[in-house]
């Protein structure tokens, strides 16, 4: 069996994003594991720079853990449309502008699906991926990527979540992200399904960093 380096303690949570943080804390409690943000300690955001999800969570961490001598934690994430050639992919962010205008960036996927002629579920498939990087100011790294299949919808169903959700249908659910609650998109079992990218990613980093 591969063996895994261990996270104890405290993380530095890579992100200046307080909805993100709020999740990751969450996520980390359990396990015993205190969070400080990269915000609080003043961290500068390092360029994303990588062409993937994961070399940008790479980046994001080790970032964090060189700066502070610490281990730092951070994702990247997005929705990658294959009929759109996995755009927006690493750009989702991106795409929504400085405004975070995620009506406008809905509104281009569906004018570039259907400038394409697609127009049916199979046209239209679509992924969510998280990828998690754990990072040691030694260099070491631990990488997680998890991934939720399914298919683009219009109009947008729903008012929850955030970003893309309202576009999105996964595979074997007649609900958007955007009409569930946080508990059935992210929740991780037993009381959730550990349905989103991002459940699906933390739960293989559990099984390998994290003790209860
Ligand atoms: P990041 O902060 O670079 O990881 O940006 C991720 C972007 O991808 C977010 O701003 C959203 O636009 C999109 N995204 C990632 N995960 C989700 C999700 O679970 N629901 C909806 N949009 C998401």
């Amino acid at each position: 069996m591969l063996s895994h380096r261990q996270l104890t303690g405290a993380v530095v949570i890579a992100t200046h994003n307080p909805g993100k943080l709020a999740e990751m804390t969450e996520l980390l409690a359990p396990y015993g594991i205190a969070t400080q943000s990269a915000s609080e300690l003043r961290l500068a955001e390092p360029e994303e720079t990588g062409t993937t999800f994961a070399a940008n969570a790479r980046i994001k961490a080790m970032a964090a853990a060189t700066a502070t001598e610490r281990a730092a934690f951070a994702d990247d994430s997005g929705l990658v449309i294959e009929t759109l050639d996995g755009e927006p992919g690493i750009h989702s962010a991106r795409w929504a502008g400085p405004n975070k205008d995620f009506r406008g960036a809905m509104n281009r996927i569906q004018t570039l699906l259907i400038e394409r002629g697609a127009t049916t579920p199979e046209q239209r498939r679509a992924h969510f991926i998280a990828a998690l990087c754990l990072a040691w100011p030694d260099g070491h790294v631990e990488e997680f990527e998890g991934r939720v299949d399914g298919h683009i919808v219009w109009p947008p169903r729903g008012e929850a979540g955030f970003g893309y959700d309202p576009l999105f249908l996964p595979d074997d659910y007649d609900r958007t992200f955007g009409e569930m609650t946080a508990l059935e998109k992210h929740g991780l079992p037993p009381l959730g399904l550990g349905l989103s990218h991002r459940a699906r990613a933390f739960v293989k980093l559990a099984q390998a960093c994290l003790r209860p």
